[in-house]
């Protein structure tokens, strides 16, 4: 999926650091805070780690079924009776062959509905339709995982297709090659190392009762602009709760995913309530030089908890990137502190 402030050109950078402070990450317990897209649990994973993942948007975690759950293809016992087969290709070549259905997608995000709007062109907005709907039949029959599993794949293809910039603040005029193309279910890679687990939940209330582990990598928001409120469109096909949208964008109802990370006057509080709860060895934290905690009240908190470096490197956003910055003196900064 696409997802702003994923880390994973930035991989090499977080290595690079982690490798300089000694800090052995193979075969170590590792939380990921704020996994978005998961590119660092992967990371840790191709390490060999047990990984322990958490984000409060649900799309963040189905993405995370999607590609980083299982060691290899799952198979759908549970459904073989109407798929006449358990293996995952004929799962997904079924669900491709569903006809498409005028339901809620259709009804809210294209230009057929009653609201008009272009985040998918009427094909696929009634196929996202008819594919959720079959998911959510077979919701009682199948595992969380498995369910989740097929609800990522649904949720990264109808990104891929869909009519915007790379969020969903708002849908493009004009149509963009890729949203004219047709939704297709397909098969992700699969790790075969590490083993995760997957928490949707605030970073707040999962480290509360958190236990110590190796490492805890962070990577909290940086600016006021809230995630849920800029990917609230797959938010809504992951979740399915049929919500009546607001205004010319539709945006979902988020309160309870407001993030106070993304909030200027609550970020300080928050970050030090966070830092203070979080039992490791090693904390590893991302940030930006333009987020609204600066550098050195990050420090200052860290320090809390043991000695802290902090290593910086140049970082331009794509270009393309709806949030971009005309900053060019933008740096990523990684902060890693030896907890006592
Ligand atoms: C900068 S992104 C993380 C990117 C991720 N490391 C990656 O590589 O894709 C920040 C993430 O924090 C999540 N988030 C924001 N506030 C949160 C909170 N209070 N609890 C849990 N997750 C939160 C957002 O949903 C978003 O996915």
């Amino acid at each position: 999926m696409k997802y702003i402030g994923n880390k994973t050109r930035l991989i090499s950078f977080i290595e690079d650091c982690m490798k300089e402070k000694q800090i052995n990450y193979q075969n170590q317990e590792v939380v990921d805070l704020f996994s978005g897209s998961g590119s660092v649990s992967e990371f840790f994973l191709k390490n060999n780690c047990k990984v322990y993942s958490c984000d409060n948007m649900n799309y963040a975690i189905a993405e995370q079924y999607r590609k980083l759950y299982f060691r290899k293809e799952p198979t759908f016992e549970e459904i073989e009776k109407e798929v006449q087969s358990n293996k995952l290709d004929d799962v997904l070549k079924y669900l491709n062959s569903l006809s498409g259905e005028k339901g809620y997608f259709y009804d809210n995000y294209c230009e057929e509905g009653s609201y008009q709007r272009r985040y998918f062109t009427v094909s696929n907005a009634m196929k996202i339709d008819a594919i959720r709907e079959k998911i959510e039949n077979w919701k009682t029959l199948l595992p969380v995982e498995k369910y989740q599993f097929l609800l990522g794949i649904l949720m990264n293809e109808a990104d891929f297709v869909s009519n915007t910039a790379g969020t969903y603040g708002a849908y493009l005029k004009i149509w963009r090659s890729m949203a004219l193309k047709e939704l297709t279910m397909q098969k992700p890679e699969f790790i075969q190392t590490g083993e995760i687990e997957l928490f949707t939940d605030d970073v707040i209330h999962f480290t509360e009762k958190m236990k110590k582990v190796d490492i805890v990598y962070l990577d909290p928001p940086y600016n006021t602009r809230q995630y849920a409120a800029n990917f609230h469109v797959l938010e809504s096909i992951v979740v399915y709760d049929k919500q009546e949208l607001n205004g010319k964008t539709g945006l979902r109802e988020y309160s309870k995913q407001r993030s106070n990370f993304s909030i200027k006057a609550n970020v300080e509080k928050e970050f030090e309530k966070l830092i203070l709860q979080i039992k490791a060895s090693w904390i590893v934290m991302s940030y930006s030089t333009e987020g609204i905690l600066e550098r050195e009240k990050i420090e200052e908190i860290l320090a809390k908890k043991g000695i802290v470096t902090t290593f910086d490197k140049n970082y331009r956003r794509f270009k393309t990137n709806a949030w971009t910055d005309k900053n060019t003196n933008l740096k990523e900064l990684l902060f890693i502190c030896e907890c006592n």
